[in-house]
């Protein structure tokens, strides 16, 4: 399963858009069902709405119903193994709390770890349902 992980995201650099950074990188995630999926980055010309990989290849996944997260693997072709920014691990948060979170490149080191370790206290429904049943400044909280 990981071999099969890593060319889907191998394969997924390789429509990498990144002509601002020339950081190209792939991602696959697997499901809950067992399906992968791939994504790349997707620069703009307007930095900020640059979208990563890994975050391309989940919102792909949710897409078809998938919204399970069993690991998340990201390659860059570079000498390091680059983890996910941290916009994406909050991302991954929302469904795969437990996920394995592997990084690989192109020379022998890597990364195997997973989302609780990379992001410990994420933010969740849980802080918004808590939030909801006891809110703090009482009445017209939000408002103004
Ligand atoms: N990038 C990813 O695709 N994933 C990450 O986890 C880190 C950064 C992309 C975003 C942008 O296209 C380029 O790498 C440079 O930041």
């Amino acid at each position: 399963m990981l071999r099969r992980l890593e060319s889907a995201a191998r394969l997924a650099a390789r429509s990498s858009y990144s002509p601002y950074s020339q950081f190209r990188v792939g991602a696959a995630v697997l499901t809950g069902s067992g399906k992968i999926f791939a994504g790349c980055n997707v620069e703009n010309a307007s930095y900020g709405l640059c979208n990563c990989a890994e975050r391309t290849a989940i919102f792909s996944a949710v897409t078809t119903g998938e919204r399970k997260l069993r690991a998340v693997l990201v390659y860059t072709p570079t000498r390091t193994p680059t983890a996910p920014c941290g916009a994406c691990l909050q991302v991954i948060s929302e469904f795969g709390a437990d996920a394995e979170v592997i990084s690989i490149c192109d020379s022998a080191p890597r990364l195997e770890t997973n989302l609780r370790a990379l992001l410990g206290e994420p933010f969740s429904r849980d802080d918004l349902v808590r939030a909801a049943r006891r809110p703090a400044g009482g009445k017209g909280r939000g408002t103004r």
